[in-house]
């Protein structure tokens, strides 16, 4: 039984890579896409996603337009990290006269409603989440369940020390679902998603392996491994939001832990997820945590669903690669 899922996304560079995996995924029906702002203004987050299922020639996916602003906060983009076009300014052409549908939140309840076992995978802010959660709560118990890449239990921020993008950019948002809803959340933050790079050689190998999906993965990439050269001296870059659909497909690939998780919405540690795994505050876990990743197995399943191939012939070369570069990141 394929798993029927809404993603809500910010495109936004590894937004986009997601968008390619759960496209590319048996496990995974993608009823309809969302759009928030994040990364970029919601509106053109709206055209990349449309430009991304072109590209896998799925058009037939409605894309709904959503908030484009966060709750409370004063919106603040991430263009700075995937350029001002949210696609490492790879210059791409706007989807013509396709259908961009306002109102995402009334898709995700009428959805919701429509049928149980709907999925939301959220790998952008959660305002249109919290909205939809807000409006008609009741409508949620339909939700089979939500992962959410966002926050971070152990690894530092990377908008401030301790806070991560998604629930950084809206904090309120982010609370508000950690607070009201009933099905627990699977959170996949930065712990997990950092130990996720593309690197140049997996870029070269993707090309080998399939010139024109590796041609566009490092179109929309170039930009983003310059911010990560010139931010933390990585050469490579850190691909969060396909982690979170690996996950959804196979969640094998992290381990981890239930625990009461809140998010902070004040001051200066402003979205920081403060994960309460010794259960100092006597509260019923609203999260699942994912601690650990197997990252050779997340990078064969990207590889081998994005580019095709035999998934043995992948595993050799990635034991090649991947032990190189662990080797040398790790002496870093
Ligand atoms: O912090 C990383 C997250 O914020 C990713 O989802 C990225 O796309 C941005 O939305
Ligand atoms: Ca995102």
């Amino acid at each position: 039984m394929k798993k029927k899922v809404i993603i809500d996304c910010d495109p936004g560079i590894d937004d986009s890579l997601a968008l390619m995996l759960a496209l590319s995924s048996p496990e995974l029906e993608v009823v309809g896409i969302t759009a928030v702002c994040g990364n970029v203004p919601v509106d053109l987050g709206t055209k990349n996603a449309l430009k991304v299922l072109r590209f896998m020639g799925r058009l037939d996916i409605p894309v709904y337009q959503g908030a484009d602003k966060p709750l409370r906060r004063e919106y603040i983009s991430a263009q700075d990290t995937h350029g001002k076009d949210g696609l490492g300014e790879s210059g791409l052409e706007d989807v013509q006269d396709e259908k961009i549908h306002p109102q995402a939140v009334e898709f995700i309840l009428d959805t919701l409603k429509k049928e149980k076992g709907i999925s939301l995978l959220a790998i952008g802010p959660l305002t249109n989440v919290a909205l939809a959660l807000k409006k008609e709560p009741e409508v949620f118990e339909n939700l089979d369940e939500l992962v959410s890449m966002g926050g971070s239990y152990k690894s530092h921020g990377n908008c401030s020390p301790v806070a991560e993008y998604n629930y950084w950019c809206d904090p309120d948002a982010a609370a508000y679902v950690y607070e009201k809803l009933t099905s627990p959340i699977n959170m996949v933050g930065l712990d997990v998603t950092r130990k996720i790079v593309l690197t140049p050689n997996l870029l070269e190998y993707m090309k080998r392996l399939n010139q024109r999906v590796g041609g566009f993965t490092e179109e929309i990439t170039r930009f983003y491994l310059d911010f990560h050269w010139k931010q933390e001296g990585l050469i490579g870059c850190v691909i969060n939001d396909p982690l979170a659909v690996a996950y959804m497909c196979k969640p094998h690939l992290c381990q981890g832990f239930d625990a009461y998780t809140a998010v902070e919405t004040e001051g200066i540690s402003i979205g920081q997820t403060l994960v309460d795994r010794e259960n100092f505050w006597k509260k019923e876990p609203n999260s699942h945590i994912l601690a650990e990743v197997d990252e050779r197995g997340f990078m064969e399943l990207f590889l081998e669903r994005l580019c095709g191939g035999d998934v043995r012939e992948i595993r050799k070369i990635l034991g090649q690669i991947m032990t190189e570069e662990k080797i040398r990141y790790e002496k870093n």
